[in-house]
């Protein structure tokens, strides 16, 4: 949530306004940068989506410092966003987090006189800075006043300021933070390592407790621990990872795309990672008791994975990070917990690690997002490799977790990683298959055009396919903005068919196993009710108001059951005019609690 973007270089602004737009992805509720020249700061901002700027020039500046917003605290006006200018011009401040302390913060700052102009949590900072200085009789922030603020605020927050004196100066703690820079020693500091500019030849992570700040006169940079003040000295790495270019061609949006590219991505789950699975697989032999962490879409791959697991014999329980409190006295040293995150950064989730690894649980990660704080925390990762998710909504990044976890599954049941390949790549040209057959692809445009008249819809999975209904009826709430509820077959007769009226439409997925008598059970209780059943099935049956035929494949009913549904859901938004890259309210990486 919200993303930081700072440039030291020649032409500051407009590296700021791209590497913004490069971390769109983190909030888009408004944006702003602030500038220096000839000593005084000045700040622009504007509310909606950056993307959408047209003819925007800036002055050339060497310094500005930049930020996109989603809103914690205060609604989305100009003057909520960020950055924040101090009273007396002398700096200019943006955050990633929330100061957990904010209220009593406010209350004391009040009552010491500072006047509040906007409804920000941020503005606490700046008013402490401000307070700070003015005991110390400072015109100038420096880095002691603004590390030891910082250690009054709670919560995980990630603060950046520039000064009129031409310094710029980051502390993290929790939300990422990356430091690059090049031969010409101009520096950047952004939120992830894909958004630097593309002149940038090295990086740092910067770690939580860490300040980092680089002072223009001197081009002196130094990192330093801010309890104990020591200098840290910290090696720039090459940076091999770059924003891969991507267009939206013919599909009109990134969702679209990422869709269609799940059956291409498949084999880079895997491939050379043999080792690597084996070595996860013995983890979790070794394991007295496996958990699996995660929230979101990415909790519904997480599901699934455990649920495969203890079909293979094996104790393991799904924790949904923000509901792992009544797990953690059961995690210690012979415990091993696989996360699934398609960020990396997704503050709940890697709270949860922290305390798990301070009780000596083993971790397995598996992101999609280079150089993320779970990467670093992680015994094993493994990097998606999907390639960069630009629309909000996950789709290949979850098909890839689910892939992944489904490769584990095989490993364990005794499938050779050879066999594992060949099987993904005959599921690959199937899939690829069935995307070129237009009257299917037509059909699901129709069917979505059809649905979009209504207001509720539910979606109906059993076994293999019950995290495959939950993951369904999210991307309808998130894309299309409609009210659904996911459950398994299972559970339509203990309560929820009281709401099933005449055309009611429900989704159901159905496999073709041992489930599917009582997921046809299900769907004729639904058409007696006069609801509608549109079902994704490898096969038609009487009971269907409508069918869509799956791919004729012998695996991945999951992955080739949830295709289906997040093209539907991606029409119906498409239809109701809505932005399917860049849904209301959300951003891609949740990095607060
Ligand atoms: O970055 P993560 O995979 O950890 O994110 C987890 C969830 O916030 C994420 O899956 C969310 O539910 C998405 N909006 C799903 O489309």
């Amino acid at each position: 949530m919200c993303g930081i973007y700072a440039s030291y270089s020649k032409n500051a602004a407009k590296k700021v306004l791209l590497g913004l737009k490069r971390i769109e992805y983190r909030g888009y509720d408004s944006w702003g940068i602030a500038s220096l020249k000839s000593g005084n700061i000045s700040v622009r901002k504007q509310i909606g989506k950056l993307s959408n700027l047209k003819d925007i020039v800036f002055e050339q500046v060497d310094l500005s410092l930049g930020h996109t917003r989603w809103a914690t605290h205060g609604g989305v006006t100009k003057i909520n966003a960020h950055p924040h200018l101090a009273k007396n011009k002398s700096f200019a401040l943006v955050q990633n987090g929330v100061v957990e302390n904010y209220q009593d913060l406010k209350e004391k700052l009040i009552s010491a006189g500072y006047e509040f102009v906007s409804e920000t949590d941020t503005e606490i900072i700046v008013g402490l800075l401000e307070q700070e200085m003015e005991k110390k009789a400072e015109k100038t922030l420096n880095p002691e006043i603004f590390a030891k603020v910082f250690q009054n605020l709670s919560g995980r927050n990630t603060i950046a300021v520039i000064t009129n004196d031409g310094r710029l100066m980051a502390i993290r703690h929790g939300s990422p933070l990356l430091v690059g820079k090049n031969s010409r020693r101009d520096y950047c500091f952004s939120s992830d390592i894909l958004s630097m500019s593309d002149d940038m030849e090295e990086y740092i992570i910067v770690d939580s407790g860490e300040m980092v700040s680089f002072n223009c006169a001197t081009k002196e940079f130094v990192v330093t621990n801010i309890e104990t003040k020591m200098v840290i000295v910290k090696k720039f790495a090459p940076i091999d990872h770059r924003a891969e270019v991507s267009e939206k061609n013919e599909f009109g949006s990134y969702m679209l795309k990422e869709i269609h590219e799940q059956a291409t991505v498949l084999p880079r789950v895997v491939s050379g990672l043999e080792k690597n699975f084996l070595l996860a697989t013995k983890m979790l032999k070794d394991a007295d008791q496996i958990f699996t962490l995660a929230c979101g879409s990415a909790s519904f791959a997480t599901g699934n994975t455990a649920y495969l697991l203890r079909k293979a014999g094996y104790k393991a329980s799904a924790i949904e990070a923000y509901e792992a409190d009544s797990y953690l006295n059961l995690f210690n040293k012979y415990s091993v917990c696989i996360v699934y995150s398609q960020s990396g950064e997704t503050a709940d989730t890697n709270e949860i690690v922290e305390l798990m690894k301070k009780k000596g649980a083993k971790i397995i990660s598996v992101v999609n997002m280079p150089g993320s704080t779970l990467t670093q925390m992680s015994d094993l990762s493994f990097m998606l490799r999907v390639g960069p998710e630009l629309a909000v909504a996950s789709t290949k990044a979850f098909f890839g977790q689910v892939l992944w976890g489904t490769t584990i599954y095989d490993i364990l049941t005794g499938l050779k990683f050879n066999d594992i390949e060949i099987k993904i790549n005959e599921f690959e040209h199937k899939l690829k298959e069935w995307f070129s057959n237009n009257e299917i692809q037509k059909k699901i445009e129709n069917l979505a055009k059809d649905l979009t008249k209504h207001e509720h819809l539910f979606v109906l999975g059993r076994g293999d396919l019950y995290y495959a209904s939950l993951e369904s009826a999210l991307k309808l709430k998130e894309i299309s903005y409609i009210h659904a509820e996911g459950f398994s077959g299972g559970e339509l007769k203990h309560g929820v068919i009281a709401l099933i009226t005449k055309n009611t439409p429900v989704l159901c997925l159905v496999a073709e196993d041992k489930n599917k008598a009582n997921m046809l059970n299900a769907i004729s209780e639904v058409r007696a009710r006069g609801g509608r059943t549109i079902v994704i099935a490898k096969q038609d049956n009487d009971l269907y108001s409508d069918w869509i035929q799956l791919p004729d494949t012998r695996d991945y009913i999951f992955l080739s059951s949830i295709i289906p549904s997040q093209l539907m859901t991606c029409y119906m938004a498409m239809v109701k005019g809505y932005d399917v890259d860049k849904p209301r309210n959300l951003a891609k990486s949740v990095t607060v609690k």
